[in-house]
């Protein structure tokens, strides 16, 4: 038996920890599945689900499927998703032109969802490197240069088909300058003046979104995204991105990857009264995935720990793989 000792202590830090009542009653951040953004990829026909092997519980959907995803998502609190599609390679070309094709299949997608779940909020990315053939996200001239000023114009149209087809937001995440305030004129110029942009601010040019690449088939054939994605050795950089996608005209922005750049997100929260979100990206979920299919570690509980993290740090939403997931164990009474 310890004898019992009492020391004469100014402040005790573990009273307000001593019950799940009192715990929670000073709890200052909480998840909610309103604030994910569930990234989704979508493939040609019909009941196809094909698993991405380095992306543990991910898998890509042909669009029927995706309608029952997106119900499922509704149904557990997640009201917002972001598509991205999975092109064949022969659909592929140098320019990318399978992305302003009528009826493609990003429309069909959209469209389908919209008309099945008119409350959803939907998002599409605007980027190139689904359709080119180099996996560039935008167009390359003979030296490989990748082309700013050329490549406008194809995210301008591809945002206005995606607005066409039902989109509430484009997501541009091709880091392009100047890309949010034309994409912003052609959504107006053919009045989608209610459709959002979430801009891609602050996007780094990291090795975090290898994953995504083997989703899509999507990965650099030369070269790397160095010029138009950001250094991660930098943070003033960043600053100045979010306040010229602010100025251009976005509704809300994004930092990316999430858990290495935490300082920039919450450096960034104070610069900008916007709504702002991050991307847990793929490689970051697999890092996770990976170690809890070893054994190594609880990966549900660690995703969530991973996300009120990044909340915390100053996110208001977050694209997260484990959306899903974690608003399905919230719905059990498992509190983070
Ligand atoms: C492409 C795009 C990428 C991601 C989102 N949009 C990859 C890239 O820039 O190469 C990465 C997402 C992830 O890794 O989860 N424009």
């Amino acid at each position: 038996m310890q004898e019992k000792v009492v020391q004469l202590l100014q402040q005790r830090p573990r009273r307000n920890r001593q019950s799940p009542a009192i715990r929670s009653l000073v709890q200052e951040t909480r998840l909610h599945p309103s604030n994910f953004i569930a990234p989704l990829f979508v493939i040609e026909g019909v009941s196809m689900a094909q698993p991405v092997p380095s992306m543990p519980g991910v898998e890509r959907l042909s669009i029927d499927l995706l309608l029952k995803e997106a119900e499922e998502l509704l149904e557990l609190g997640v009201g917002a998703i972001d598509l991205f599609p999975v092109i064949a390679k022969d659909a592929k070309d140098r320019c990318g032109s399978e992305a302003l094709r009528k009826g493609n299949l990003i429309e069909r997608a959209v469209s389908a969802l919209k008309r099945a779940f008119p409350e959803l909020c939907l998002m599409v990315d605007i980027a190139l490197d689904p359709y080119t053939d180099h996996g560039h996200d935008g167009l390359v001239d003979d030296e490989g240069h990748i082309l700013n000023d050329e490549t406008l114009p194809i995210l301008g149209k591809m945002a206005e088909a995606a607005a066409a087809a039902g989109a509430d937001f484009v997501a541009p995440s091709d880091m392009m300058d100047g890309r949010v305030s034309y994409i912003r004129q052609c959504l107006d110029q053919e009045g989608h003046t209610q459709v959002g942009i979430l801009s891609y601010a602050v996007k780094y040019a990291s090795s975090l979104y290898a994953p995504f690449r083997d989703a899509l088939h999507s990965g650099p054939k030369f070269g790397d995204k160095k010029t138009y994605q950001m250094n991660p050795a930098n943070r003033r950089e960043a600053l100045r991105e979010i306040s010229l996608d602010e100025h251009e005209g976005a509704d809300m922005l994004l930092i990316k990857p999430a858990l290495p750049y935490l300082d920039i997100l919450s450096k960034a929260r104070e610069l900008t009264h916007l709504p702002l979100g991050a991307y847990h990206v793929s490689g970051e979920y697999a890092m996770i995935m990976a170690a809890a299919q070893q054994g190594w570690l609880d990966g549900d509980r660690v995703l969530a720990e991973t996300l009120l993290s990044i909340k915390r740090a100053g996110a208001d939403f977050i694209f997260t793989y484990g959306a899903k997931r974690i608003a399905a164990l919230m719905r059990t009474g498992c509190d983070f």
